[in-house]
């Protein structure tokens, strides 16, 4: 068994020498990919199959370490999305999986009727991670999940039910996060929470054409205050949003912007509702939680993704006086899982030891360099915009339109070169760069190389 698997480490070690050698282009053949595709077609949703965010060809991943997939044709791709933002520190990372392991062999699930150390020991370190006064977590299985749960918190607690979301927003897939996300592709639910009303996201780049920042940023928040005053009873359950609008396309809200909503949703009785699905762990390189960055203190927030490196782990944290609100019998049979939780938290520290923030930080700025040097005389390229290691590109066309085409054969041609990118935006031509948080300064040199020639292809 061990000879075994040292042999194939070391058949692995060969592979990677000889890729390394020639990594200009990959050698996809395709007919195990095309096979294995035919096989999950037959079996799952076909909606499944449908979102090819990484290029035009399926990609069926063999195994994975560190930056690197390896697809079932043998080739090696650079991974700059690591499963869409969510694995954090690495692909298998031996530490976060030796944690793993350990629990899986100590208990592996007892749902949280009973008490378990797991649970407690992560549930402590949320609120030694989060801003301010939050520090009673309720955990589920995913994003979507998350907010649901959010959402939940806040009309018990308020005792209403209207509820404010940004236009290009995304929430997940359950039907109160398919309500809340503000993006037609993204609600198939047919049903819809009547009581959430969206509002004008504060997309600078997309602001209208002659209009200031300045003008526009109010604009975005007297359009909360009409709103209110407007399409709902007066007061409000919350305001949820994404300090940096994810699968919108990485839009980044300015600077004022929540510190400027935020009064006007206390003032409507409503809680803010920060949801850091994306932004959170570290990404952004502002802190572990990005909110910080805009200097206001949520009273809810939700994390997902990232948190335990692709371990399916959903969070929502809160104060104890609004936890306490929600006093009827609820249960998640996943949440607080203690393999979960116990791989959240060997992430977490993971990313404290190893300084993995400062890295996004550092990381995120040398991507940008290249970024900005990359596209600054290219038409095609409206905007380059991202913090930390959440750097986005977006095509449009010469009258300014979202130049979706451009973008797929982007991230195609990024990687036939070896490097995996993914897509968003509503126009679907934004290119979403979000490597794990552990890239290098190899890597990151690496990553703009190809991504010169992927643009030399495409402009
Ligand atoms: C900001 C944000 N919130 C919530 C979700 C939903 O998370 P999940 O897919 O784990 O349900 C996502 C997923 O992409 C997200 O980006």
């Amino acid at each position: 068994m061990v000879v075994e698997h040292e042999a194939r480490g070391k058949a692995h070690t060969m592979i990677d020498e000889a890729l390394t050698v020639e990594r200009t282009q990959v050698q996809t053949r395709g007919e195990r990919t095309r096979a294995l595709r035919a096989r999950q077609d037959a079996v799952v949703y076909p909606a499944v199959g449908r979102l090819q965010l990484y290029g035009d060809e399926p990609l069926a991943v063999d195994r994975a370490s560190g930056m690197y997939l390896y697809d079932v044709e043998g080739n090696r791709y650079l991974d700059f999305f690591g499963g869409i933002l969510t694995v954090s520190v690495g692909h298998c990372n031996e530490e976060v999986t030796e944690a793993t392991i350990r629990q899986l062999k100590r208990a592996q699930h007892t749902s949280t009727l009973f008490v378990n150390e797991a649970m407690v020991a992560f549930a402590e370190k949320m609120r030694d991670v989060t801003p301010g006064d939050l520090s009673v977590s309720f955990f589920t299985s995913s994003g979507s999940e998350a907010n649901e749960t959010a959402i939940m918190t806040a009309r018990m607690y308020t005792g209403r039910t209207d509820v404010i979301a940004l236009r290009h927003g995304y929430s997940g897939r359950t039907q109160t996060a398919m309500s809340l996300t503000g993006q037609a592709p993204w609600r198939s639910g047919l049903v819809y929470d009547g009581y959430i009303k969206h509002v004008r996201n504060p997309n600078m780049y997309r602001r209208p054409a002659g209009m200031s920042e300045d003008a526009y940023l109010d604009l975005c928040v007297s359009e909360v205050e009409d709103v209110i005053s407007s399409s709902t009873e007066g007061r409000i359950a919350a305001f949820i949003a994404e300090p940096i609008q994810g699968v919108g396309g990485f839009v980044v809200a300015p600077q004022d912007y929540f510190r400027r909503v935020k009064p006007i949703v206390e003032e409507a009785g409503g809680l803010l509702i920060i949801d850091e699905v994306q932004t959170g762990w570290g990404r952004t390189g502002v802190g572990m939680c990005a909110i910080g960055h805009w200097g206001v203190q949520p009273d809810v927030m939700t994390f997902a993704k990232g948190v335990a490196n692709g371990y399916p782990v959903g969070v929502t944290i809160t104060t104890p006086e609004i936890a306490a609100a929600v006093d009827h019998l609820t249960l998640a049979t996943f949440g607080g899982n203690p393999v979960a939780m116990a791989t959240a938290l060997a992430t977490v520290e993971y990313i404290e030891r190893h300084g993995l923030v400062r890295n996004a930080a550092e990381r995120g700025r040398q991507l940008r360099a290249h970024l900005e040097r990359l596209c600054s005389q290219r038409a095609c390229v409206g905007e380059v915009r991202g913090m930390g290691l959440m750097q986005a590109i977006e095509f449009v066309a010469d009258d300014g339109r979202p130049d979706a085409a451009r973008a797929g054969a982007f991230v195609s041609a990024a990687r036939r070169h070896g490097l995996i990118l993914g897509k968003g935006g509503m126009g679907g031509n934004v290119i979403r760069i979000a490597p794990p948080l552990i890239v290098t300064a190899e890597q990151i040199e690496e990553a703009a190389r190809v991504m010169g020639l992927a643009l030399q292809e495409v402009a």
